[in-house]
C-alpha cells in the first residue's frame, strides 16, 4: 500500500510517500521567517505554507519514484495544531482526494509522533503495553498504551503550563540563541559544562505532572541578577554580555529539562510495570535525552524506542506511518464534516 502523508500543524510544510511500514520520501520545507519574532506567528506559517505545499509534495512524489496514479490513499494531519496551518495541508490533501478519488485519512498529530518509533515496524511486532513519554514544542505528556486502539491509550499526566519545547524556546530566546532554541541549547551545551550550573529540577514530588514556567522564571532572574540581562535586548547583544558562559548556561538548561523528563518516564515504566519506552516529538531528538535515556533504560532493563532523528520533529512521515495504522485496523475514509463544525465552532 502506497500512501502520501502531509503534514502542515505548525511552521514545517512537510510531505512523506510510504510503502507499507517503509518510508520511500521525506520532505520537510522549515518556514524562517518567525526567527525574527521569536516564536511562529499564526498567519505568517499558514501563508508560508500555502506557499510551499505544492512543491513539497511534488518533491515527496518524485523523490520516491511515484506517481500520483500508484498511490492508493492520502493522508493528512487534522489536528492538534494551529487552525489556518491546518487548513491549508487538509485542504490541499481532500482536493488531491477528491481529484484522485483515493481515501483522505486523517491522522491526529500526537498519535503520528509517536507512530515515527514504528517506521519500518509492522503493526504486530509492536510491544504493548508501552509507555510514551511525548515531548515536542506544545505537548509534553506521559501514556501508558495497551493496545492499537485510541481507546488503549490512557494519559498518565501532562505539563501544567510550559511544553519542554517551549521551555528551551522561551529560555533560549532570552539567551539570544533566536527560533527554535531547542536545538541551538542541544548543540551548545555539547561544549559547555554541565556541573557549572544547577537549575531547578521541577515538580518531581509529582508523578506524571510536569511544569518548566519555574525554570523560565528562574532563569530570567539569574540571567537579569548576573549578566543584567533584561527584556527588549538585541540578540547579539544578549549573546555578548554571555559571553563564553552561553554553552555552560545552555548546558545547564539542558540537563535542567531533560532529567525532568528523564526520572518521570522512567518512574512511569516502574510504576505501571511497562517494560517498553516510546519518545517522541521534536525534543526526542535532544542529544543528551537520548543519551541518558538509553543508559537509565539499559540499567533498568526497559527497552527504548526513539525515532531517528530526522523523525522526531514534525514530518510527513509519521503521518504516513499513522496512517498505515489506521487502514490496518480498518478506518479507510475520515469523514471531514464533524472537524468542520469543530472548526467553526473554534474560529467564532
Ligand atoms: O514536534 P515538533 O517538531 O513540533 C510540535 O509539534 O510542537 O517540536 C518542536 C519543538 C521545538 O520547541 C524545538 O525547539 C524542539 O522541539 N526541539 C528540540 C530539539 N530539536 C527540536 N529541543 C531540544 N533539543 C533538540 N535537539
Ligand atoms: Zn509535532
Amino acid at each position: 500500500m502506497k500512501l502520501l502523508g502531509i503534514e502542515s500543524s505548525c511552521d514545517d510544510t512537510a510531505a512523506a510517500v510510504s510503502q507499507g511500514v517503509h518510508l520511500l520520501s521525506n520532505v520537510r520545507s522549515s518556514q524562517l521567517g518567525h526567527q525574527a519574532f521569536g516564536g511562529v506567528v499564526p498567519e505568517l506559517a499558514s501563508r508560508a505554507h500555502d506557499q510551499a505545499i505544492t512543491a513539497v509534495v511534488e518533491r515527496a512524489l518524485s523523490e520516491a519514484g511515484v506517481t500520483l496514479e500508484e498511490l492508493d490513499g492520502i493522508a493528512v494531519t487534522l489536528g492538534p495544531g494551529l487552525m489556518g496551518s491546518l487548513l491549508v495541508g487538509l485542504s490541499f490533501a481532500k482536493g488531491l482526494a477528491v481529484q484522485t478519488g483515493y481515501p483522505l485519512i486523517g491522522v491526529d498529530h500526537l498519535d503520528a509522533h509517536k507512530m515515527a518509533a514504528w517506521v519500518g515496524t509492522e503493526d504486530q511486532d509492536i510491544p504493548y503495553p508501552y509507555v510514551a513519554l511525548v515531548v515536542s514544542g506544545g505537548h509534553t505528556r506521559l501514556e501508558y498504551i495497551s493496545g492499537p486502539s485510541s481507546e488503549d491509550i490512557r494519559l498518565l499526566g501532562e505539563t501544567r503550563d510550559d511544553a519542554a519545547g517551549e521551555a528551551f524556546d522561551k529560555i533560549g530566546k532570552m539567551m539570544g540563541l533566536g527560533y527554535p532554541a531547542g536545538p541551538v541549547v542541544d548543540t551548545l551545551a555539547q561544549t559547555g559544562d554541565p556541573n557549572r550550573f544547577s537549575f531547578p529540577q521541577s515538580m518531581l514530588d509529582q508523578p506524571y505532572e510536569f511544569s518548566f514556567s519555574g525554570l523560565k522564571t528562574h532563569l530570567r532572574r539569574f540571567l537579569e541578577d548576573e549578566y543584567g540581562i533584561v527584556s527588549g535586548l538585541e540578540q547579539d547583544e544578549l549573546k555578548h554580555r554571555l559571553g563564553d558562559d552561553l554553552p555552560d548556561l545552555a548546558a545547564g538548561v539542558n540537563v535542567a529539562i531533560t532529567e525532568v523528563l528523564r526520572k518521570k518516564a522512567l518512574d512511569a515504566c516502574e510504576h505501571t510495570g511497562a517494560r517498553t519506552l516510546v519518545v517522541a516529538g521534536g525534543v526526542s531528538a535532544n542529544l543528551l535525552l537520548r543519551d541518558t535515556l538509553a543508559t537509565s533504560c539499559n540499567e533498568h532493563d526497559i527497552a527504548l524506542h526513539i525515532p531517528p532523528i530526522d523523525l522526531c520533529t514534525d514530518n510527513g512521515g509519521m503521518i504516513c506511518r499513522q496512517a498505515y495504522h489506521l487502514v490496518m485496523r480498518g478506518q479507510h475514509d475520515t469523514p471531514l464534516e464533524p472537524y468542520a463544525r469543530q472548526w467553526m465552532r473554534d474560529s467564532r
